[in-house]
């Protein structure tokens, strides 16, 4: 499939617009790969009739948007920055929070160390957030998590879903899920005592990135942590946050 310069700028500017993420020059082939995929499931086969279909088919553009976004995740994943988390911590936020590994592990870290805090769990992508919600893993998404938190936390799938793990109730019903755009939306809760928003900031230019950090600044309580990716950084971005240690900011 080729798309013409002008294409390209259209469709980049429209993620831009719609959820902040920058499809720069050399992300040509990704756009390629992700628009072929809604293309067959549209049944179109005009590019320009697509960009058309997505000025007029909300429905279409949150799926073209879901087929764009980037939603590497797993569980546990830069782990150590749970150890922020303490047990007056009970309004956490997971503020991109891909197919829901994030959240159950901030969930099951705050158990084992005695508290059980309300998670909301929010990401633009509507797939990962049903994935999220159903808390069923294929096994070896979790390779990295021990037998005994598997054990005390999951259930082991059978018949059909052998080879698959499931969430335990008492851990789903620790995280709420709900669709949430970071560039567009009033944040949903206030007076949060941690914001996660770790590994999305990288996807943003600094404009997006201070718009987006300031208004989830808004929603912490004082005191409040703000925690990123280790890739990602606040430097050079103009914020209120104290620097606490590499990834870790607090609203002071
Ligand atoms: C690479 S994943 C990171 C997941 C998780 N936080 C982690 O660290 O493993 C980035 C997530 O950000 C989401 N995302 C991208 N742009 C967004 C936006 N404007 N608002 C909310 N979520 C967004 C994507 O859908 C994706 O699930």
């Amino acid at each position: 499939m080729n798309i013409t310069a002008k294409q390209f700028k259209n469709f980049s500017d429209l993620v831009y617009n719609e959820c902040g993420i920058n499809l720069h020059d050399g992300k040509e082939q990704l756009l390629k790969a992700r628009l072929a995929k809604r293309l067959r499931s549209t049944g179109i086969n005009s590019v320009d009739e697509y960009i058309k279909l997505l000025g007029n088919d909300n429905q279409e553009l949150i799926d073209f948007i879901d087929a764009i976004s980037t939603n590497h995740t797993f569980f546990f994943r830069e782990s150590h920055h749970f150890e922020c988390l303490e047990n007056s911590h009970l309004k956490i936020w997971c503020a991109a929070c891909s197919s829901g590994e994030e959240p159950y592990s901030i969930a099951i870290y705050c158990l084992e160390k005695g508290f059980r805090p309300t998670i909301l769990a929010t990401d633009i992508s509507t797939n990962v957030l049903r994935l999220g919600e159903r808390g069923v893993y294929p096994v070896e998404r979790a390779k990295n998590v021990s037998s005994r938190i598997l054990r005390r936390y999951f259930q082991k799938g059978q018949g059909k879903w052998e080879g698959h793990i499931k969430v335990k109730d008492e851990l789903k019903k620790m995280v709420i899920y709900k669709r949430f755009n970071l560039l567009t939306e009033s944040p949903p809760l206030r007076e949060l005592d941690v914001v996660f928003c770790r590994n999305v900031l990288i996807y943003f230019d600094s404009m997006v990135k201070e718009k987006i950090i300031n208004k989830l600044y808004s929603v912490l309580k004082l005191n409040g942590y703000f925690v990123i990716g280790g890739a990602e950084s606040l430097n050079n971005l103009n914020h209120r946050y104290k620097y606490v240690k590499p990834s870790i900011y607090k609203k002071v």
